[in-house]
C-alpha cells in the first residue's frame, strides 16, 4: 500500500518520538502503510567531525542558535514536488482543528523542531511555507508540539480512524465541544446517566447530545459559538432539552 500521508521530522532529539510512534493509532496506521512517518536526526546534516548544530547568537544574549546550514541541507534532501515545510515555534499560527484538517489534507510535511533560544532567521527566509505554534505558551523544543500536530492530523487521514464517522461530533469539528459520554454502570454513587440514552430512541438520543453539546460549549467556550452561531435548529434544541449537568 502506498502511504497517502508522509511526514518527515527534521529534530535534534529524534528519540524522544520512539514510543509515541509506536502505539495506538498512529502505530497501526504506520504498520498498515496508511502513513509513512519518518524521524531525522539533524545531526546528520552537519559539518563533521564534530556535526554541531548550534552556535551562539549574533549580537549576544544567553542560549544558542540552531544553525541554517544543516537544517537547510536537510529540508532540500527530503523535499519532494509535494512537500510543505513547517517550523514548529510558539510565534507560529495557532494551530486549531482548521489548521490542523488542511495539514493532514497535504500529501507531504516537513516539520523543523526549532530548539534553544531560537532558529537562525534564514532558515524561515530560504525553506519553511508556514510556522505553526501549539499554544501560547514555550515548551523546550518543537519535539513534542510536533508530535501533537501528527497526532491530531494522522486522525483525519482517511482510513486511519476506522470508522470516519466517530469524527463527526467529536470536540472542536464544526466549532462545537463534544457532549457528555457514559458507560456502564447505569447508577454510580447516587449519579444516574441520563434516562434518554437509555431509552433506545436513537432520534432523541441524537437530539439530546446535540443540545448538551451546545450547552457545553455556550458555558466552557462561547467564543467558539462566535466563530459559528447557532443555527435556529440547533437554538430550538437547546430550549427543548436544557442542560444535564445545570
Ligand atoms: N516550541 C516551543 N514552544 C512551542 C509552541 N508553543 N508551539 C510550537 N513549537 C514550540
Amino acid at each position: 500500500m502506498t502511504p497517502i500521508w508522509r511526514v518527515d521530522v527534521i529534530t535534534t532529539f529524534p528519540e524522544s518520538f520512539a514510543g509515541f510512534l509506536e502505539v495506538s493509532l498512529l502505530g497501526k496506521a504506520r504498520a498498515a502503510g496508511t502513513i509513512d512517518v519518518r524521524v531525522h536526526n539533524l545531526r546528520d546534516w552537519a559539518e563533521p567531525p564534530h556535526r554541531i548544530t548550534d552556535d551562539y547568537a549574533y549580537g549576544g544574549g544567553p542560549g544558542m542558535v540552531l544553525k541554517a546550514e544543516p537544517i537547510v541541507a536537510a529540508v532540500e534532501d527530503l523535499r519532494g514536488p509535494d512537500a510543505w515545510v513547517g517550523l514548529l515555534t510558539p510565534q507560529g499560527r495557532p494551530l486549531r482543528q482548521t489548521v490542523v484538517a488542511e495539514l493532514a489534507a497535504r500529501p507531504h510535511l516537513i516539520l523543523i523542531c526549532g530548539r534553544y533560544e531560537g532558529v537562525d532567521e534564514r532558515v524561515r527566509t530560504l525553506v519553511v511555507d508556514e510556522e505553526i505554534s501549539v499554544g501560547d505558551y514555550v515548551l523546550s523544543g518543537g519535539e513534542v508540539a510536533a508530535m501533537v500536530v501528527i497526532d491530531a492530523a494522522a486522525r483525519l487521514v482517511p482510513g486511519v480512524v476506522g470508522d470516519a464517522d466517530s469524527l463527526v461530533g467529536e470536540s472542536h469539528a464544526g466549532e462545537r465541544l463534544s457532549h457528555p459520554q457514559f458507560t456502564r454502570p447505569d447508577e454510580f454513587r447516587g449519579l444516574r446517566v441520563p434516562a434518554v440514552l437509555l431509552s433506545g430512541h436513537h432520534a432523541r438520543v441524537e437530539q439530546w447530545r446535540r443540545a448538551q453539546a451546545l450547552h457545553r460549549t455556550q458555558r466552557r467556550r462561547p467564543d467558539l459559538l462566535d466563530r459559528r452561531a447557532p443555527s435556529d435548529e440547533e437554538r430550538q434544541l437547546m430550549q427543548e432539552f436544557p442542560p444535564s449537568d445545570a
